[in-house]
């Protein structure tokens, strides 16, 4: 018997045997303690395959009603990333000159960004990711930013334990995007993900994250 209205299949089991899940979740926990945001990347191409596989990780992410409100965008080509890079840089400009106010210039400070976006360019692979607002099947799709947040964490994370790194970049706004990547109206951009290994001189802010007792309430 079984409370779904349509064919079913046995839940697939993820045995981990006894013993091992504190290791394997201790493991886990300190692979993504690695990860940092880098905005410094080598030219070395990253492996087609490895972004294939991160993607498809991304792609097996939770979302509601199962509608998988997303577009993931890769692009590789020089000429492409350039547009892209102009097309940001424009925007940024207007907005760390002009839109930005000074509060969120104040906590953009430590981390020593400006309206440059280089790492456009210079990330032999860009991942654009859409929200997708409107479809055949589902004309209203629900938890659009929330899925497509949980498949972005998903992506980062594959990305990360395959030994890449990212940047995760918000353009403010991010219509362009529609244009460079030749994406429809009903689709919105969400974030821009520059992928590749540091560069050999690439630097990192020197901060930390909250203890857990901050921010982890058992009862
Ligand atoms: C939703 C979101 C938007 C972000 N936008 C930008 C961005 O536009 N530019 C940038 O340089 N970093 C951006 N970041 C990266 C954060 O600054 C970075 O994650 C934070 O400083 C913590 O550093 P860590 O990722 O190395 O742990 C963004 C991160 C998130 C989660």
């Amino acid at each position: 018997m079984s409370q779904y209205p349509y064919p079913v299949v046995p839940a697939p089991r993820f045995d981990v045997p006894a013993g091992q899940a504190v290791e394997r979740a201790r493991a886990f926990a300190d692979t993504m303690t690695l990860r940092r945001t880098v905005r410094d990347f080598a030219p070395d191409p990253v492996p087609r395959e490895v972004v294939d596989h991160a993607l498809r990780a991304a792609a097996t992410a939770p979302s509601g009603a199962n509608v998988q409100p997303w577009r993931f965008v890769v692009i590789t080509d020089p000429d492409r990333k350039r547009r892209l890079r102009e097309a940001a840089e424009a925007e940024e400009r207007e907005f760390y000159e002009r839109r930005a106010s000074p509060e969120w210039l104040e906590a953009l400070a430590p981390l020593g960004t400006d309206w440059r976006k280089p790492f456009l360019e210079d990330a032999p692979t860009v991942i654009v990711v859409f929200e997708v607002h409107k479809g055949p099947h589902s004309p209203r799709p629900y938890y659009v930013k929330e899925s497509v947040g949980i498949a972005v964490g998903f992506l980062l994370a594959a990305l990360h334990q395959a030994g890449l790194a990212t940047l995760t970049h918000t353009p403010s706004p991010m219509k362009f995007l529609n244009e460079v990547c030749e994406r429809p109206q009903e689709e919105r951009a969400y974030v821009v993900v520059p992928v590749g290994y540091p560069a050999d001189a690439a630097m990192v802010p020197d901060i930390t994250k909250k203890p857990l007792d901050e921010t982890v309430i058992h009862l």
